[in-house]
């Protein structure tokens, strides 16, 4: 093999490890690991165990959650209803809490009044808070998200 002949192989292997390339991404969507739930059943499904004693309040009316690595919050409503919502004000942040007497959700901050639905009912909050919705088949609720 003359000089040549190696520098030409040399370049042609170069320019394979070139065409090679170094890094190649995944585009897919993140999947959630630990959802401070009892379970993901996909990256937009939630789901809640009504048997986790970290959720026995949502077996009463009335009782509800907030899930803070969610940023959701879930109330029993009555007649095995159950109403998932953002849980983030969007005045400014307040966490939101569940009345069950007047069935809708208040922000302590500076007093917003949201729906069932999630919508403005008072001010200072002009948009509605998202609404999930929620289905339950014998003690687990599926939220999605
Ligand atoms: S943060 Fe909720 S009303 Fe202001």
């Amino acid at each position: 093999m003359t000089r040549r002949d190696l520098i030409q192989k040399v370049l042609i292997g170069g320019t394979t490890v070139l065409v090679v390339p170094s890094v190649i991404s995944s585009c897919s969507k993140e999947e959630d690991g630990d959802n401070g739930g009892n379970g993901n059943t996909g990256t937009n499904k939630f789901t809640i165990n009504l048997t986790d004693q970290n959720y026995a309040s949502l077996n009463t009316a009335g009782g509800f959650v907030v899930i803070a690595t969610k940023k959701i919050i879930v109330a029993n409503t009555g007649n095995n209803a159950f109403v998932a919502l953002a849980s983030e004000c969007t005045h400014e942040g307040c966490t939101v809490t569940y009345n069950a007497t007047s069935n809708n959700f208040p922000c302590p901050c500076h007093q917003s009044l949201f729906s069932s639905t999630g919508a403005v009912v008072n001010g200072p909050a002009t948009v509605a808070l998202k609404s999930y919705p929620v289905a339950k088949e014998g003690n687990v609720l599926t939220i999605t998200l």
